[in-house]
């Protein structure tokens, strides 16, 4: 049994990654540990879209790259990470999923109140397990936007009444991931 806190606090969200596959053995193991979160009412509100086609990451990485440059556009002089994250965003060969071999879109049902907590339980624990096993992942937002329109989600064949919550890259790291900096947080003791 490996030790769940060594897992937690080694796991990093990776940007590089190795071009071997993640088996579909290993996928499912991931997708079954995600179902064991916890879901309000335990509704396990969840789906699994599962995208190891380059072809179709590439045309949700395009879409998101189009959507997200002019609404990032008026920030950058707000701050350089916002500046750096433009420049990435401009670069032609940038893949917003950095040629992770795998995408799971983790998507949940509209109508349950408690559906975006839900699924990102999911998605941390899903985080997790992939540590637990040596696989890379993290999460990307900046694929939010693509993921809002109604004919991707038709593309993708995703069912009337579900929306993309949590998109997850996952694959082996080609590389070590520094630390970032954690905040020393605030612990309001009564
Ligand atoms: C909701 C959410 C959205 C994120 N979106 C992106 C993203 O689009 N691109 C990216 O490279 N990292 C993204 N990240 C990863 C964070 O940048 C990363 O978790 C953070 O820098 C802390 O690093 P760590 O996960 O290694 O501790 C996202 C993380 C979360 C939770």
């Amino acid at each position: 049994m490996q030790d769940i806190v060594e897992i937690i606090k080694s796991r990093r969200c990776v940007r590089q990654y190795q071009k071997d596959a993640v088996s579909d053995e290993d996928i499912e193991f991931l997708i079954n540990c995600g179902i064991h979160a916890p879901s309000g009412f335990n509704a396990q509100p969840w789906k699994f879209l599962v995208i190891k086609d380059k072809k179709i990451q590439d045309k949700i990485s395009e879409h998101g790259k189009r959507s997200l440059i002019p609404m990032i556009e008026p920030m950058k002089d707000t701050s350089q990470k916002i500046a750096n994250f433009l420049t990435f965003l401009k670069a032609e060969e940038t893949s917003i999923f950095y040629g992770a071999p795998v995408l799971i879109i983790i998507l949940g049902n509209e109508n349950v109140m408690t559906v975006d907590y839900d699924c990102a339980m999911a998605a941390q624990t899903m985080m997790l397990a992939a540590n637990s096993k040596g696989i890379g992942s993290c999460w990307i937002g900046a694929a939010t936007t693509a993921l809002m329109d109604k004919v991707i989600l038709k593309e993708l064949g995703v069912p009337e009444g579900y929306k993309a919550i949590a998109p997850l890259i996952f694959g082996y790291p080609d590389a070590e991931t520094e630390v970032p900096e954690k905040n020393k947080t605030d612990i309001i003791w009564k």
